[in-house]
């Protein structure tokens, strides 16, 4: 989704001009934007809905601008909800995902490609060194959901809290995490889940400074724990800033108070970089960064891809503990690795750093477990995949 800032309005062009842009824009022969809406209306679920009752129809983009049919030029202020991060249509991105569909369009993660190690290499180097093994996906959701999944397998927890006025994302967990009700559908959703109160001084209901209102914010967690939970949880999971929640943040001391309580109840702390991670807050490259802690788990998507489908959480100390093998249904694998700049996607969570050292030994992944399979079992499951990936499908 972009929403775009149109400057260009007859009352107020005087005041507000664009600066002149060089880009030529390819003239739109497509169909008008009335035929669009009532193709849409007609076909698509309305669940996908459009911003504004009259909807710009965007037809091409270069850097911080977008053009609609008629050829008006927009600023792009959201970006695409801060996932164009690099711009649109960035001739480096664009050069390197012509030349990647030319050679290679898609590739199971069954079989070895040069690019997703060495990315997955580079991208640890942006990561704290206890975060040492990334999991690529296709969503910001794939991503939380993963993450939630390995935080229960790794803790045998199943509480998981997150916070009011967050968002994470909209399948099944991830859509009961979320703390929006805009973004909630009233069916159920799986698990149990925790909203705690946002650190954010506006609506707060504690007063005091940004600071104390973050202690007593902090307090109200572990008695969230205390009084809805088992008294040990699997996971706490928040945005450092609350992007679809308004831009919204507590004092720098929460995540330190809270990651604290939520550690001692036996739980892992997953930092929901979808918005906030490769340099988009200004400061640090992870919002994390802001409040001098280090997450177990940091989930990323939106910039990691500049609008491609590309996720991944980075498991760290989550995974080292880690005693029990993500089995096939851990993750579906068949969604990963599709499209062009995506297709060297899905590892399971890393082995311990002390594994490492003992020489090259099968990663622990979902590769392995469908080995590990009985024929019988193979041929009822995992036998699917392989046939998909076979006739060069849907794998
Ligand atoms: C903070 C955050 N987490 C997760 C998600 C879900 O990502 P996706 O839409 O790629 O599933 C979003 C999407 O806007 C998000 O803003």
């Amino acid at each position: 989704m972009t929403v775009a800032l149109d400057v260009a309005t007859p009352d107020r062009s005087r005041a507000l001009q664009l600066p002149p842009c060089s880009h030529q824009t390819a003239p739109y022969l497509g169909p008008g934007r009335e035929k669009i809406l009532e193709l849409r209306r007609q076909h698509v679920n309305p669940a996908l809905f459009t911003l504004y009752s009259e909807p710009v129809m965007l037809v091409e983009g270069h850097r911080q601008y977008v053009w609609d049919e008629t050829g008006r030029r927009y600023l792009d202020l959201f970006a695409g909800i801060c996932t164009v991060a690099c711009g649109h249509s960035h001739p480096k991105i664009v050069a390197a995902v012509q030349k990647q569909m030319a050679l290679l369009a898609h590739g199971s993660t069954a079989f070895l490609h040069p690019n997703m190690p060495r990315f997955a290499e580079a991208l640890l180097a942006k990561l704290p060194p206890s975060l040492d093994r990334i999991y690529f996906v296709n969503s910001g959701s794939e991503a939380n959901d993963l993450a939630i999944q390995m935080a229960r397998l790794h803790t045998g927890n199943a509480d998981v809290i997150g916070i009011r006025n967050a968002y994470h994302g909209g399948s099944a967990p991830t859509g009961a995490l979320t703390g929006i009700h805009t973004w909630k559908s009233g069916v159920q959703r799986g698990g149990p889940v925790h909203h705690a109160l946002n650190p954010d001084p506006y609506r707060n209901p504690f007063s005091g400074t940004p600071e104390q209102i973050a202690s007593r914010s902090a307090e109200d967690v572990a008695e969230l724990i205390r009084y809805s939970t088992p008294g040990q949880v699997a996971a706490f999971i928040s945005e450092p800033i609350q992007g679809a929640g308004g831009v919204t943040m507590g004092a720098p001391n929460y995540l330190p108070e809270v990651y604290e309580i939520v550690r001692a109840h036996g739980g892992v702390c997953i930092a929901d970089e979808v918005q906030t991670g490769f340099g988009r807050t200004g400061d640090n490259f992870w919002g994390f960064e802001r409040s001098g802690v280090v997450p177990e788990i940091v989930t990323m998507a939106k910039g990691i891809g500049n609008g491609l489908p590309l996720a991944a959480p980075g498991p760290g100390r989550a995974s080292r503990r880690h005693r029990q093998r993500p089995r096939p249904g851990t993750h579906d694998r068949r969604r990963t690795g599709r499209r062009p700049g995506s297709q060297d996607t899905g590892h399971g969570p890393g082995r311990p750093r002390a594994r490492r050292a003992q020489g090259p030994r099968r990663h622990r992944g979902q590769g392995w477990a469908v080995r590990q399979r009985a024929p019988d079992q193979a041929a009822a499951g995992a036998d699917g995949r392989r046939c998909r990936v076979r006739a060069g499908g849907d794998g």
